[in-house]
């Protein structure tokens, strides 16, 4: 099963309009040096810099995604932004339930999992993020949690074609730290699995799951090359385009 390796960066809270240009212009550039590239290109800067951005990458082969969208379309939702606005300004993703608002904004997988329709209906992909903390791994509960928030916040008409998944133990976020290869390999095989439950197997084998947490040059070959391992989701790394460039660099064939 051929699944296109996606290369994710998710710049979080990070970037001025002209640090933040700077990187997407270094990131096309270096995208359209590669010429046809083995993987799809995608950046996630914050609402900010969303327009300035999309202009930067007229022409290229970097798709612009943002970092969180609400469930309407629009109305009294003060400070929120809705996908169809996403839409509107160049998006093709949305990243949506990443770990930092699950805990930051008590978001729950039914929210999570409206806002991925939504999402939908808007025409953009959906990013939708999984992971257990530290204390869920150690009590051997890793599967479980995050079995249970596929089931929860992933929409049941999703397709591979509007949807990825996006594993990140919130352990390695930041920290460093990654799980061993084994383990990323066994809990990815796990969520397909529950994919195929969810959504059916045709679906579930091509649906594109990502890796997310501490991903680095030195790291990412090893678990790139996991066979259901069909990406990464790039925090601190996505900032350098030296380093999003050289994790892409490292793709295997699959
Ligand atoms: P880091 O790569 O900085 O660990 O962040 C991963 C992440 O949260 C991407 O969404």
């Amino acid at each position: 099963m051929s699944r296109k390796v996606l290369i994710a960066g998710n710049w979080k809270m990070n970037g001025l309009l002209e640090d933040g240009a700077a990187l997407a212009k270094e990131v096309a550039t270096e995208v359209k040096k590669l010429g046809k590239p083995e993987c799809e290109f995608l950046v996630c800067p914050p609402f900010t810099l969303l327009t300035t951005v999309k202009k930067v990458l007229r022409g290229s082969k970097v798709a612009l995604g943002a970092q969180d969208c609400h469930v309407a379309e629009k109305g009294a939702h003060t400070g929120d932004i809705s996908p169809v606005m996403l839409k509107d300004c160049g998006c093709s993703y949305v990243i949506v339930g990443h770990s930092e608002r699950r805990a930051d904004h008590k978001e729950s997988n039914e929210l999570i999992c409206r806002k991925a329709e939504a999402a939908h209906q808007a025409g953009l992909k959906a990013i939708i993020c999984i992971g257990e903390t530290e204390a869920e791994r150690d009590a051997g509960k890793t599967i479980e949690v995050c079995t249970k928030q596929i089931m929860g916040s992933v929409p049941q008409n999703a397709t591979a074609a509007n949807t990825v998944i996006a594993y990140e133990p919130v352990w390695a976020i930041g920290t460093g730290k990654t799980p061993t290869t084994a383990d990323v390999e066994e809990v990815h095989a796990a969520v397909r699995k529950v994919l195929a439950k969810k959504l059916g197997k045709g679906n579930a084998n091509k649906m594109r799951i990502l890796y997310g947490g501490s991903m680095k040059p030195a790291n990412a070959a090893a678990l790139l090359a996991l066979p259901d391992v069909d990406g990464g989701l790039i925090g601190g790394a996505s900032l350098k385009a030296a380093d999003f460039m050289a994790i892409a660099a490292s793709v295997n064939k699959k």
